[in-house]
């Protein structure tokens, strides 16, 4: 099955399609592992910088073969910000990318946008856009980024009509990044209501570290179909690692010490899928 059909069904089930952002290996097989074990399709995201650390063709490979095994892993270039940046990763066969002009004004986004459509449609990679800005980095946050905005109905609904995207990730109280304080902005589920109403494509929702399970849940019913995590898993590996480098002080071997970081991305990612997909 393709991701399109996999995010159509999605759509149908009124279940959430996980999408986690990688930057090593250990990332790679924490996603995959429990993909594996729970029997569900899943998406490993990639922004710029983390595929230029992980090597563009490289994880591409990488994903083909677990794909060659019959498993249902997607390859998304998250966060991508030129066209010359979009064509390398559709070029290179990536499932689906991400044009993120949301910065830039609504005409700025919608040119953009439409170009990064005709290049990726001809080669049948899906696009995603986003409107609305909520911040660019997936760390740890003393205070709301500056400029974090709400998508209106009206312009998300103008945008998707005039773009032709697949997928479209609106802002809805969403940030990138978790309040150290813990004390995340709520999502607006009405807005996300609305806007699914408006666009009738599949909605994603960025930025889902630290938002409850409940709001999550309300999100899923209100029209969210992928749900990316991205900080969330930067935490878990960053404390398992850590905590293993202070148990056993005298380990040298990566593939040792680097097992409880994988097993923290692992105990997230299953979390998060079980959540997702109402297990
Ligand atoms: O594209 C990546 C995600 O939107 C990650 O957001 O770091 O808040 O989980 P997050
Ligand atoms: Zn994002």
């Amino acid at each position: 099955m393709l991701l399109r059909e996999h995010i159509a069904l999605a759509v149908e089930k009124k279940t959430a399609l996980g999408h986690f952002n990688i930057s090593n290996l250990e990332g790679f097989w924490a996603v995959v592992n429990v993909a594996k074990n729970l029997n569900l399709p899943v998406i490993i995201g990639v922004s710029e910088g983390e595929r230029d650390f992980l090597g563009i063709k490289q994880i591409k490979a990488l994903v083909d073969s677990v794909k060659a095994e019959g498993l249902p892993v997607f390859l998304n270039a998250d966060h991508t910000y030129s066209l010359e940046r979009i064509k390398e990763v559709v070029d290179a066969g990536y499932d689906s990318v991400i044009i993120d002009e949301a910065e830039k004004s609504f005409e700025e986004n919608l040119r953009i946008t439409k170009e990064a459509v005709a290049y990726a449609k001809a080669k049948e990679v899906l696009v995603e856009a986003e409107l609305g800005f909520i911040g660019k980095s997936s760390k740890l946050l003393d205070e709301i980024p500056e400029g974090v905005s709400k998508t209106t109905v009206e312009e998300a609904r103008k945008f998707v009509e005039e773009t032709g995207i697949d997928l479209f990730a609106p802002a809805v109280g969403n940030v990138h990044g978790m309040l150290k304080s813990g004390l995340e902005p709520k999502l607006d589920i009405e807005l996300i209501k609305q806007i699914k109403e408006a666009v009738r494509i599949p909605l994603v929702l960025h930025g889902a570290s630290g938002n409850s399970d409940e709001e999550i849940k309300e999100a899923i019913s209100a029209g969210i179909s992928i749900i990316h995590i991205n900080t969330e898993l930067r935490v878990a590996y960053r404390k398992g690692l850590i905590k293993s480098l202070q148990d056993n002080p005298d380990e040298i071997a990566p593939y040792k010490y680097l097992r409880p970081a994988l097993k923290e991305m692992e105990s997230v990612i299953e979390k998060k899928l079980k959540l997702f997909n109402n297990l």
